[in-house]
């Protein structure tokens, strides 16, 4: 494939498509392995494929059954090579990537069970060094991998080649890192039940491949992809390695490029268009890089950074920094509802109608607080009509242990308080919970009893706020309910909840998170499930006067340029607000979303990105808050 350099991709050292959606990027990966399959086939050939697993690839992989069982494409004559395994997990252990691929894939083409290769995870420890040999061996026999599937881990990982692995690595049982235990322990419900050790192909495995796709969704993976994509090789970040392959093509979406300088800082690449938002984007990071508020920005900070066009079309420094003051002040407001009877032309939300119906989804428990406690407190102050609408009942979430805790409550109760049936019902749970042992999936009683604890925590949680439980929707959308993490399937079923909740509560204003995510993850399926219900309400006389406000949740925030609402919290305020987090006391030993920043939990989390806000805003040169939460405007 040829690489187009331009003025705006000349830093990048990796041909990098960026598409509108995972599911645009999907299809051309799709179309080069459907191409290719049918050249080989037609020439009576196999095709090798090396695969991956993660969240990454379902997409990719969704598409291709959607070829085999719709336009007959066939595997019959595909060998596949996966990655990876994790060290100590037997094939059909429901989080081994033996059993991720045949649920994903495997099973639903025509695969010939002996062409699908996958390390073997229960290896004796003597054996593992000739299993390697022996998985690189038959990767040769094979002819080669023709097209390698690639996904990233956050700290640079292709495969399970962590940070220290050299480009001539091979096929080989490795230690993870803790980032990368750390993301996996959703699945396995608790970082400590994640494995420590995996088997992977090596980098130089990978290069071996005659051509490669990396696939990157979500925020999450715009630092790595951008240090990746521009910076030096190193075994630091082993990705970079695939800077040597002569045809390697990396198809993501926006949000994982977001990070790219083409993206984030077109003007010190190239011309660009000052439109209102560049100039935001560009004047507020010009603030931030050198560490001075925007009111004492000069000319020469402006030319010295790529900005002389700006300042010819917009300046001096003098106008463009009172410009941008004004436009980051009157982002700021006590009223997230709106302020009655007040001139509204420079408030983010309008006066009027007052009071508004305000509508918070939260995708899982716990979010709503953790990402807009103050604000909803403050909506609530003000005589606005609050709805918290939980779209899922984050019952995955729950250690079994707190289960256990409740069930063994009911039992010792005995049938002197609590009836023949409940106690029978506690009893079987308890049995449940006994044979499934750690990592088996959960009955349904397990999973309706873990999200009624969850339901319990929201209630307490919400009355710190103020919010009378009445006011409280728990919708347990069914693609959750029925599904597993990085499984689930958004259907009509979803779709339909969603619009019957915003026919009934008409809001005038939603807040609500997801957008830019991981795709596979709870909140960007949230998001999706709402984006199409608002398509279907579109012509509902509340929508056309329903403004949406986006929070960024749940463990990052908003950069300064995309603020268009920011909802100071006096040091009191915000206390409440931690006092709301604390009531989610089955979440406190789980990682708070990516858990990218230092704290480990999610109202210390809370803390570093509130406070953090205001002190961003405290140094841009506006007053100085305890902390700001932050949302950005979505336009329908
Ligand atoms: C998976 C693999 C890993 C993942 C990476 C990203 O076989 O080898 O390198 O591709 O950890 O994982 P997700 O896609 O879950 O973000």
């Amino acid at each position: 494939m040829t690489h187009l350099v331009s003025e705006l991709t000349q830093l990048e050292r990796i041909p990098t498509q960026i598409y509108e959606s995972a599911d645009a990027a999907c299809l051309t990966v799709a179309d080069a392995i459907t191409d290719l399959i049918q050249q080989r086939n037609a020439a009576g050939k196999a095709t090798v494929l090396g695969l991956a697993t993660g969240s990454t690839p379902v997409r990719l992989y969704r598409e291709l059954i959607r070829r085999h069982q719709q336009e007959g494409l066939s595997f019959a004559n595909v060998i596949t090579f996966n990655l990876d395994e994790y060290y100590g997990l037997a094939g059909d252990h429901p989080e081994s990537y033996r059993k991720f691929m045949q649920d994903q894939l495997f099973d639903h083409v025509d695969l010939k069970p002996e062409n699908t290769y996958v390390p073997d995870g229960l290896v004796d420890r003597d054996a593992v060094f000739q299993s390697c040999k022996d998985y690189e061996a038959a990767i040769a026999d094979a002819g080669g991998i023709d097209i390698q599937i690639l996904g990233i881990g956050r700290t640079g990982h292709i495969g399970f080649n962590e940070p220290g692995s050299g480009p001539e690595t091979l096929t080989r049982l490795v230690t993870l890192d803790n980032l990368t235990r750390r993301d996996a322990a959703r699945d396995f419900l608790g970082e400590e039940n994640v494995p420590r050790h995996a088997i992977t192909m090596g980098v130089g495995t990978i290069l071996a491949a005659h051509q490669l796709f990396l696939l990157a969704w979500g925020e999450g993976k715009a630092s790595i992809m951008a240090q990746t994509v521009e910076g030096k090789q190193t075994e630091t970040i082993p990705a970079t390695f695939l800077q040597q392959h002569n045809n390697c093509t990396f198809c993501i979406d926006q949000a994982a490029a977001s990070q790219l300088t083409r993206q984030c800082h077109p003007w010190l690449v190239g011309r660009i268009e000052w439109t209102e938002e560049t100039t935001r984007k560009a004047v507020l990071w010009l603030a931030q890089k050198t560490g001075k508020s925007l009111l004492k920005l000069v000319d020469e900070d402006y030319t010295e950074n790529g900005m002389s066009d700006l300042l010819v079309e917009q300046g001096p420094a003098y106008d463009l920094n009172i410009r941008l003051f004004n436009v980051t002040q009157h982002t700021i407001t006590g009223w997230p509802g709106g302020k009655p009877n007040a001139d509204d032309s420079h408030r983010p939300e309008r006066a009027t109608p007052y009071p508004k119906r305000s509508l918070i989804l939260s995708p899982e428990p716990l979010d709503d607080v953790y990402c807009l406690g103050g604000t909803i407190n403050r909506l609530k102050q003000h005589g606005n009509q609050v709805t918290i609408a939980y779209q899922t009942s984050g019952n995955l979430a729950v250690p079994d242990t707190e289960v256990r805790r409740a069930i063994e409550l009911m039992i010792e109760l005995g049938t002197d308080r609590i009836g023949e049936a409940d106690l029978s019902y506690a009893t079987t749970v308890e049995t449940q919970l006994n044979e499934k042992g750690s990592f088996g999936a959960d009955t349904s009683e397990i999973r309706q009893l873990k999200g009624l604890i969850r339901r319990s925590e929201a209630r307490s949680s919400a009355r710190t706020l103020g919010i009378d439980t009445e006011s409280l929707h728990f919708m347990d959308l069914p693609f959750y309910e029925e599904g597993r993490y990085r499984r689930f399937i958004v259907t009509q079923a979803d779709i339909a909840k969603m619009c019957e909740l915003l026919e009934t509560v008409k809001p005038h204003q939603i807040f609500a998170t997801g957008y830019g995510h991981d795709p596979l993850s709870v909140p960007a399926l949230s998001f999706e499930i709402l984006s199409a219900a608002l398509e279907q309400c579109a012509g509902s006389e509340w929508f056309k006067d329903c403004n949406i406000w986006l929070y960024k949740g749940p463990a990052d925030e908003w950069e300064a340029h995309e603020i268009d609402m920011a909802v100071p919290l006096s040091p009191d305020e915000f206390e409440n607000k931690i006092q709301g987090i604390y009531q989610h006391q089955t979440q406190r030993s789980q990682s708070p979303g990516r858990a990218s920043k230092k704290s480990s939990n999610s109202w210390d989390l809370a803390r570093e990105i509130n406070c953090g806000t205001a002190e961003i805003y405290d140094a841009l040169g506006l007053a100085e808050y305890e902390a700001i939460e932050c949302f950005k405007r979505y336009s329908k």
